[in-house]
C-alpha cells in the first residue's frame, strides 16, 4: 500500500491510560479526544471495549462524537473480543478500525500463550478474518514482535495479510530493542513478506530503556508509515512514544528520515501540541516533567547568559524548532471577575470544552469564587477549574464548606461540610495537619476510610495566586485494593487537596456501586 506521509495512531486512551494513576472518566476521554481531532492525528485508539462497560461507553461515545480521525478499538483474537469491538467502533462508520492482537515471542508463546507457531497463525488469522467481516479497516499487532523470530514473524505477517489485515504493526511490547536492530526487523519483512504492499507497516515503541522515539524513527527510516504512541508519552511502565517527539523529529529533519528536504511528513497541526499535552496532562492527572522535549516548561527556557544573548542574536544558534511552531506564547488575554457567562462559555469553547447549560452554571460559579481571589483567571486556570467542578459535582457528595485552622503552635483541625442528595452534613477532624484533618472529616461524614498512596500538587498557571491542582491516590479498603485517583482544583491547596480527595471518594464510592451491579 502506497504510503507518503507518516500516519499517527494515537493510543494515550487506551496504552496512556495502562499508566498506574492515569485513569479517566469519559467527558475526560472526549476532551481528549476532540483535542487529538484538532491535534490532527490519524487514528484514535479510544479504549478496549470488551474489559469494562465504561470502556466500551467510552469508545463509542467517542467514536459518535469524532468526524475526522478513524477510531479504533482494540481486542484480542478471540470472538467476544472482537464483536465487542466492532459493535463500539460502529458509530464511526467507515472510519470504524478493529484492533486485533496476538503475541509471537517464543517468551509469549511457551509461557502467557502455551500455543505453538502453527496456533498461533491459525488464531491471528482466525481473528483477522472475524474482524475483516465485520469492519473494512483491520489492523493486526504480533504483540513483542522485536523479541519474535524473523522467519516467523514473516509468516504471521504474510497470513494476517492475506487473511485482510491492512496494517501490520510490530510492537517493541517491553521496551527492548535498539534503532539498528528494530531498522533491521522492518527491512526483514519488506524484502521476505512477499504481500507486504497491500498493507501499511506500523510500530509501537515502549519507553523502558529510554529509546522509543530513536527506534520509531529508525523504523520509519527503514519504512515502517505508522507510528504509534501517545501524547507526553504516558504509558505502562516507563511510557509509549511520545508522539510530540516524533513529529517534531520528522517536521525538524524529514532528510535525515528519507524524505525530502522541506517535507513534512505527516498531518499533525503542530501549533495544536501544547494545548494537547495540556489537556492530556489535565484530564489524566500525570503532571510533564519540567525538562521533557516540546512540551516541558524548561524545553525553550534559556537560562545561561550564552544562550540568551546567542538567541537574541539569532534564535537558531541555541534552538532547533520555533517555539510558536508547537504552540508556546499562543495566549489570550485572561478572564476577570468582571467577565461574564457569555465570555466563560465562548473561551470554554475555544479551549474545547462543549458544555451543557447546567455544566456551564457549575463551572461559571466556581469562576466566580476564583475571579474573586485572583486578579486574573488564566486559560489553564479555567480549564482546571471544569475539570475540577464537573468531576466534583457529578459524584455522590458535593463540598459545600470548608474551614481549616492549622499553625506550628496549634492542633490542624477541619471542618467541611459536605451535600449529599440535597442534604447537608457537617463534620470536623482532627490531623497531622490541615490536609490530613480535612481528610478526615470527610472519612467521619462519607464513612470511608482512605489512605493517601500519593499526592501530588502543581500550579495550573503563573503567579502567587495561581489556581492549585492536586492529584490524590488514595486506597480504600485493604492493599490488595487498586488506589483509586482524584483531582481537585482551587486557589487554595488546602481546599484543592480537600476536593481531590473527595474525588476519589466518589469515584470509589461509583466503582463499589459498579461492581455490585455486575456481581
Ligand atoms: O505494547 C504492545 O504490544 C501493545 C499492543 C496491544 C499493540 O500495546
Ligand atoms: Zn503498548
Amino acid at each position: 500500500m502506497k504510503q507518503d506521509k507518516v500516519i499517527f495512531f494515537d493510543t494515550t486512551l487506551r496504552d496512556g491510560e495502562q499508566c498506574p494513576g492515569a485513569s479517566m472518566n469519559l467527558r475526560q476521554k472526549l476532551e481528549v479526544a476532540r483535542q487529538l481531532e484538532k491535534l490532527g492525528v490519524d487514528v484514535i485508539e479510544a479504549g478496549f471495549p470488551v474489559i469494562s462497560d465504561g470502556d466500551f461507553e467510552a469508545v463509542s461515545t467517542i467514536a459518535r462524537t469524532v468526524k475526522k480521525c478513524r477510531v479504533a478499538g482494540l481486542a484480542r483474537c478471540v470472538e467476544k473480543d472482537i464483536r465487542a469491538a466492532a459493535a463500539a467502533v460502529a458509530p464511526a462508520g467507515d472510519r470504524a478500525r478493529i484492533h486485533v492482537f496476538l503475541a509471537t515471542s517464543p517468551l509469549h508463546r511457551e509461557f502467557k500463550l502455551k500455543k505453538s507457531k502453527e496456533e498461533v497463525i491459525a488464531m491471528a488469522v482466525e481473528g483477522v478474518k472475524l474482524a475483516k467481516s465485520l469492519v473494512d479497516d483491520v489492523e493486526y499487532s504480533a504483540e513483542d514482535a522485536s523479541r519474535t523470530e524473523h522467519d516467523f514473524l514473516a509468516q504471521v505477517v504474510e497470513a494476517v495479510i492475506d487473511a485482510g489485515a491492512t496494517t501490520v504493526n510490530l510492537p517493541d511490547t517491553v521496551g527492548f530493542t535498539t534503532p539498528g536492530e528494530y531498522a533491521a526487523m522492518i527491512g526483514y519483512m519488506k524484502k521476505h513478506v512477499k504481500n507486504i504492499d497491500k498493507c501499511i507497516l506500523s510500530v509501537h515503541c515502549h519507553n523502558d530503556i529510554g529509546l522509543a522515539v530513536a527506534n520509531s524513527l529508525a523504523a520509519v527510516g527503514a519504512g515502517a508509515r505508522q507510528v504509534e504512541g501517545t501524547i507526553n508519552g504516558i504509558g505502562e511502565r516507563a511510557g509509549n512514544v511520545a508522539i510530540e517527539e516524533v513529529a517534531m523529529a520528522l517536521t525538524t529533519r524529514p532528510e535525515a528520515l528519507g524524505f525530502a528536504a522541506g517535507d513534512v511528513p505527516h498531518n499533525l497541526n503542530t501549533r495544536e501540541i501544547v494545548k494537547t499535552s495540556r489537556v492530556v496532562a489535565r484530564m489524566s492527572g500525570l503532571a510533564v516533567q519540567r525538562s521533557k522535549a516540546i512540551v516541558g516548561e524548561n524545553a525553550f527556557a534559556h537560562s545561561s547568559g550564552i544562550h540568551q544573548h546567542g538567541i537574541l542574536a539569532k534564535r537558531e544558534t541555541y534552538e532547533v524548532i520555533d517555539p510558536a511552531t508547537v504552540g508556546w506564547g499562543e495566549t489570550e488575554l485572561p478572564l476577570t471577575k468582571h467577565s461574564g457567562r457569555a465570555a466563560v462559555k465562548a473561551r470554554l469553547e475555544k479551549l474545547g470544552h462543549s458544555l451543557s447549560a447546567e455544566e456551564l452554571t457549575q463551572v461559571f460559579e466556581r469562576f466566580k469564587k476564583v475571579g474573586d481571589s485572583k486578579k486574573f483567571v488564566y486559560d489553564d486556570d479555567l480549564a482546571s477549574l471544569v475539570n475540577d467542578s464537573l468531576d466534583t459535582h457529578n459524584g455522590v457528595w458535593k463540598m459545600v464548606h470548608i474551614q481549616f485552622v492549622a499553625g506550628d503552635a496549634c492542633q490542624p483541625t477541619a471542618t467541611v461540610t459536605l451535600e449529599k442528595e440535597g442534604k447537608k452534613f457537617t463534620d470536623c477532624g482532627i490531623g497531622n495537619g490541615p490536609v490530613n484533618a480535612c481528610f478526615k472529616a470527610i472519612d467521619r461524614i462519607t464513612r470511608t476510610k482512605g489512605a493517601l498512596v500519593g499526592f501530588n500538587v502543581q500550579a495550573s498557571s503563573c503567579g502567587q495566586d495561581a489556581v492549585g491542582e492536586v492529584a490524590v491516590k488514595v486506597q480504600f479498603g485493604d492493599e490488595n485494593e487498586k488506589p483509586v485517583s482524584g483531582k481537585g482544583a482551587a486557589t487554595d491547596i488546602i481546599e484543592a487537596s480537600a476536593r481531590a480527595y473527595l474525588n476519589a471518594v466518589n469515584r470509589s464510592l461509583t466503582l463499589a456501586r459498579l461492581n455490585q451491579d455486575n456481581a
